[in-house]
């Protein structure tokens, strides 16, 4: 498949200058799971990698969670609300049907001279959000770009099916893209891809225009995601490598020049695999789905602010963030922090 970026040598450059995240206070365990469906602790860690997930209480919404995880980024970046121009949120529970979940969190966090609008990828809304402020940050046509990927997964997870409802989480991860011109390099690469006729291995057919409310169901599990996870597996495996050695070759760089490698949480084995394939040593691949199990849009957000905080960057360092998920669509970025 052939794409059309890039390595882009603008004068301004979109630099990371601060990251945030939130999770929910409530955790779903395996062993709570256990009682829901036949399942086992075994089989969820062997097969997944997952322990626990965190799970959104009442009052807690996708735009609630994307505004703490913002004012975290905020605090992180020093800088005002007033000071950021645009907020792309990617997600795939949103807050309403309309208006988007972005301009909730415009108005929540007070970022008065942002415009604000929502991006469906599945998993990788996080990915081709960033990719999109990237240019305007990088053009200088923009100071200031907050990304979020958040989630409420849970709210549209099946709790009778057993092959789905172990894997999903909740959260919200942000970054601020500030332009500047000079210091590290930020986003250096982004390339993103969709392929509309896999669309059947990862949805939620109801309530859209194809299946209105008040229409009634074939299924009444349509209102819920489904997912062939066997399909998803192999082809996931297969894209991000490819993915990974393309940003490699585009950036002429070598799987050692990569610092930490932070793909989406999709599921440890995944993970582990594509890993082995492409040579990075376990210090430099960052997994957290024990702990949030998998949030789409928010894992690798969650991820790479974790990442910093556990204090496994440093200045300069490369990390490459690779997404796969529902559309079907793909993505990576390419950052020097
Ligand atoms: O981010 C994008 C969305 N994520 C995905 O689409 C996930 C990608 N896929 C996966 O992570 C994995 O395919 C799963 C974790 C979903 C499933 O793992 P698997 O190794 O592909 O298992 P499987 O679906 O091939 O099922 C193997 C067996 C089946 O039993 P039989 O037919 O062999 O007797 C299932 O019925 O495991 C059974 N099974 C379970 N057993 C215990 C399925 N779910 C469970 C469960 N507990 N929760």
């Amino acid at each position: 498949m052939v794409n059309n970026p890039t390595v882009q040598t603008p004068k301004r450059r979109a630099i990371l200058a601060g990251t945030g995240s939130f999770v929910p206070e409530k955790i779903l365990t395996n062993e709570d799971l256990t009682k829901i469906v036949d399942t086992s602790d075994e089989w969820i860690t062997a097969r997944t990698g997952i322990k626990t997930r965190h799970v959104v209480s009442e009052g807690e919404t996708t735009a609630t969670l994307s505004a703490e995880a913002a004012r975290r980024a905020l605090k992180d970046a020093g800088m005002r609300p007033e000071e950021l121009n645009m907020i792309i949120i990617g997600t795939i529970t949103p807050e309403m049907v309309f208006p988007s979940t972005a301009c909730f969190v415009q108005d929540m966090i007070g970022a008065k001279n942002a415009w604000a609008f929502d991006l469906s990828a599945a998993c990788s809304g996080f990915v081709y959000g960033l990719s999109i402020a990237q240019q305007f940050v990088s053009s200088g046509l923009y100071k200031n770009a907050l990304v979020i990927g958040a989630e409420t997964l849970t709210r549209i997870t099946n709790y009778r099916d057993r092959g789905s409802c172990i894997l999903f989480g909740d959260g919200a991860g942000a970054v601020i893209l500030k332009s500047a011109s000079e210091g590290p390099q930020g986003v250096m690469y982004s390339t993103s891809f969709s392929d509309g006729s896999g669309w059947t291995a990862l949805n939620c057919p109801a309530y859209g225009s194809r299946n209105p409310v008040g229409k009634s169901l074939a299924d009444p599990s349509m209102v819920y995601m489904s997912i062939d996870g066997r399909a998803v597996y192999q082809t996931a495996v297969r894209r991000i490598v490819e993915l990974v050695n393309e940003c490699l070759k585009k950036c002429d760089l070598d799987v050692e020049d990569i610092a930490m490698f932070i793909p989406h949480q999709m599921n440890a084995r995944i993970i582990e695999s594509v890993g082995k394939r492409l040579k990075f040593t376990n210090d430099r691949i960052f997994i957290n789905i024990d702990k949030y199990g998998n949030t789409s849009a928010a894992s690798i957000p969650i991820a790479l602010d974790e990442c910093r905080r556990l204090g496994k960057l440093k200045s300069g360092d490369i990390v490459l963030l690779v997404a796969f998920g529902g559309g079907l669509t793909w993505g990576a970025n390419v950052i020097q922090l």
